[in-house]
């Protein structure tokens, strides 16, 4: 089986392969507090990641290994995650008295019957979580599938850059474990984590820090790229760099960015209408925004006002220290796009088990 879930951790690196950039992360403990080590953020062509899957491992490969030389990140040994509606969870309740090399077994004869692939197209990985409550002759399992493609070619693309991939994690469970680094004093309460990205919007809603609803909208930054692309003639690359800079004319702020933020208000408030009309009964109290669409300038503002509720802009790395290699500057510019690369780096910290 591959480890989608893995057992050792140290100084692993978070690598975000997102359509439109690779974003890396390394934290590691300082004294009581975390300390971000390293980042970088890497642009892709557009033809390197199409709808989350790796298409073009050799060119997401390069862009990883300049990221490492930017960053200065020192390990090999990397962290990387799959978009939640790639894969398919299940809890499954096993006899305890199956271990080892027949627990697998047992879990593959389960697993058959509900993954809707063939299971040799199947990346398998599970979790003992413990006894069942009431029934301790069972054993609660926690499985989770993923089509093997979708976790082969990023691995690939880890190792043409010199990275080991010890585990590739799943993007809801990335974000539990950034989400109390955005909220830091924060009452638990309901929230959404927004992710404006160059082509998903993805919903994430957390009740007291577990996901509880999760969907993607296809939507994101690359509309807005494309329209300053076709209407001034700057080439897509040039434009996305020029936004990430805050170095965009005044003319386009106003002309595009500025009715395209309201059209990012507007997605935002139809995520939470789907969320709401799910059936759930629990109120967002707040909303984060996260992505790179997130740099918009007064985005929070301008969601807040369309959604009726607080919304505020992701910061994973505010409560942390910082390498002094990093331009604070900057990174308040980039922290949002980093909540992914973020968050799985922050499994290097979690005690082993
Ligand atoms: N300041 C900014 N204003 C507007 N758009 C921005 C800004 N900074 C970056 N973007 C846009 O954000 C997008 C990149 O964000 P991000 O890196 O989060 O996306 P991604 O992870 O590559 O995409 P996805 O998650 O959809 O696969 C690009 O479309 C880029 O143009
Ligand atoms: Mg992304």
């Amino acid at each position: 089986m591959v480890s989608l879930f893995g057992t050792k951790n140290a100084g692993w690196i978070g690598v975000d392969i997102g359509s439109s950039a690779v974003k890396l992360a390394v934290v590691s403990a300082a004294g009581k507090g975390v300390e971000l080590t390293a980042y970088s953020i890497v642009s892709l062509p557009a033809t390197a990641v199409v709808d989350g899957n790796v298409q073009e491992p050799d060119v997401v490969a390069e862009a990883i290994e300049k990221g490492l030389k930017i960053s200065g990140a020192k390990s090999k040994l990397a962290i990387t995650s799959v978009p939640s509606s790639a894969v398919i969870t299940k809890d499954l309740q096993i006899s305890v008295a199956f271990i080892g090399m027949e627990l697998e077994e047992q879990v593959r004869v389960e697993a058959d019957q509900f993954v809707p692939y063939a299971l040799d197209e199947v990346a398998l990985d599970f979790q003992v979580v413990g006894p069942l409550q009431g029934n301790t002759a069972l054993n609660e399992i926690l499985l989770v599938a993923c089509r093997r493609d979708d976790v082969a070619n990023r691995e690939d693309a880890l190792d043409s850059a010199g990275l080991k991939c010890e585990v590739v994690d799943v993007d809801t469970y990335v974000m539990e474990r950034v989400l109390p680094w955005l909220e830091r004093d924060a009452e638990p309460s309901t929230v959404g984590v927004v992710d404006l990205g160059a082509s998903t919007l993805t919903l994430n809603v957390l009740r007291e820090g577990k996901v509880i609803y999760n969907r993607e909208q296809a939507f994101g930054g690359n509309e807005l790229s494309n329209t300053i692309q076709q209407q001034y003639g700057i080439e897509v690359a040039e434009v996305e760099k020029q936004l990430r800079m805050r170095e965009i004319s005044d003319e386009i702020e106003e002309m595009l960015v500025q009715p395209f933020a309201t059209a990012v208000a507007q997605q935002v408030s139809r995520a939470l209408q789907f969320y709401y009309s799910s059936g759930s009964r629990n109120q967002l109290d707040r909303v984060y925004l996260c992505g790179g669409v997130a740099g918009i300038e007064d985005l929070d503002s301008i969601v807040g006002g369309e959604i009726g509720v607080e919304t505020l802009i992701a910061n994973p790395c505010a409560g942390m220290k910082v390498a002094s290699k990093i331009n604070p500057v900057k990174l308040e510019v980039d922290a949002p796009t980093l909540v992914k690369a973020v968050g799985m780096a922050l499994r290097s910290l979690e005690k082993q088990g």
